[in-house]
């Protein structure tokens, strides 16, 4: 193996490699980086090597990822294949001995950074699996982690791997890049507590339901009871909702202004004969609309889910979730029942859990609502997070009680 390149990294980056962070994004640093190295040696402001990095010239942002800070990285380089093999493995080991995963058959195999697996997302989904590369540099490392995933689950076939290019161009990277082979089975069915879901893997970014929420939707079973009216807002296929009628809930409403996700609603209660559909309904609007509607209609609810995207925009600017919250709780308040609960999720590394608390905090006294906050959420069980990485903890909810 040739040398490794040796570059002095910003030094930000030198803090917060230190601090934990296991990313380089690009500054005028990392873009001197010699394009053609898979690895960088990072070096602090003395020339001292602190790090062995894998290199990605062609992304726009995170320009390195840490993979070890251990000396000597030579050495570290000259190993790298049986070492990712090794760390796939631990990831893999350590799902299989969680007990609360066995209650459903999608969940992570592989959460990258917090498994010290830059970039590498895997997703079991019954008998497939999905490898979501937040990277390039994997590419070449594609086959090496397939075959590492068959050989602890010799029951995945070839054609139930799936690979999927994540990155900021999200509209250029819709499909898995198997998913024009017609011999492909790319929709099928899973179960998640019990019930089933339709998942589409060749359709469109995101397959159907979130993995990365089963924990939380788990958490969420003390609050549903058979007494509960619940209102779940950007509802997607549903995920929520038919959670809270399996919980019993007497009666649920989902909101979404996508036709198509409320479409593969419909079809997910289809898969699941013990729900009664007819407590369910489903409204294909805005959740602006549907909360004055409504209102207007004198409806209350015992729980409502509220799960907006992070951003969105109505054609001529861009609203964050957090910025829109203020006019979603005056909204959410009127159609909740005291005693009732709403619970509030932000999806963005953007904005860390106190930050979110504190201004939902400021927006409840500015609003004169009397609310306490009940629970905290984050990611959980299969999707680790790791201390001074906030990118990872993208995600947060609070479960607000009114009182
Ligand atoms: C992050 S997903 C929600 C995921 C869902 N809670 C789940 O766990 O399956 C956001 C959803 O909001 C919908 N959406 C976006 N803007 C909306 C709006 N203004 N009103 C209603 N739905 C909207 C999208 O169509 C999408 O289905």
């Amino acid at each position: 193996m040739n040398k490794i390149p040796e570059c002095i990294i910003h030094p930000i980056s030198i803090k917060l490699i230190r601090q934990g962070h296991p990313w380089i994004t690009a500054d005028s640093f990392s873009n001197r980086f010699p394009r053609q190295s898979e690895f960088i040696v990072a070096m602090d402001d003395r020339k001292r090597p602190m790090a062995l990095l894998i290199h990605d010239p062609v992304h726009k942002n995170v320009k390195a990822r840490v993979w070890t800070t251990k000396y000597p990285f030579d050495q570290e380089a000259q190993h790298f294949t049986a070492s990712l093999q090794a760390r796939l493995d631990l990831a893999f080991e350590k799902r299989l001995k969680e007990p609360a995963l066995k209650e459903r058959e999608n969940y992570y195999l592989a959460f990258g950074e917090a498994d010290q697996l830059p970039g590498i997302f895997i997703q079991k989904l019954g008998s497939r699996v999905l490898i979501q590369l937040y990277t390039s540099f994997w590419n070449p490392y594609k086959s090496i982690i397939q075959t590492t995933i068959q050989e602890v689950f010799p029951e995945i076939k070839d054609d139930d791997v799936w690979f999927q290019l994540r990155g900021e161009t999200r509209e250029l990277q819709k499909l898995p890049i198997n998913a024009a082979d017609p011999g492909r089975r790319d929709e099928f069915h899973l179960q998640e507590f019990g019930l089933q879901y339709l998942v589409r893997l060749g359709s469109s970014y995101d397959h159907g339901l979130y993995t990365d929420m089963s924990s939380v939707r788990h958490t969420l079973k003390k609050f549903i009871t058979n007494d509960s009216a619940v209102l779940n807002l950007y509802c997607y296929t549903g995920a929520y909702s038919l959670w809270a009628m399996k919980l019993g809930a007497k009666q649920v409403t989902s909101v979404d202004l996508s036709p198509k996700y409320i479409e593969w609603l419909q079809q997910n209660l289809g898969l699941n004969p013990d729900l009664n559909s007819a407590q369910h309904e489903a409204l294909t609007m805005s959740v602006d609309e549907a909360l004055v509607k409504l209102k207007n209609d004198e409806r209350k609810f015992d729980f409502i889910i509220c799960d907006p995207p992070s951003s969105s925009t109505d054609g001529d600017k861009r609203t964050s979730a957090i910025k829109a919250y203020k006019d979603l709780i005056s909204k959410m308040d009127k159609v909740l029942n005291s005693k009732g609960h709403m619970v509030i999720f932000l999806n963005t590394h953007q904005v860390n859990g106190s930050k979110f608390e504190k201004t939902i905090q400021d927006v409840l006294s500015e609003l004169k609502l009397n609310y306490k906050l009940n629970t905290r959420l984050t990611l959980g069980q299969d999707c680790p997070t790791l201390k001074g990485f906030p990118e990872g903890s993208y995600l947060k909810g609070l479960v607000l009680e009114k009182l």
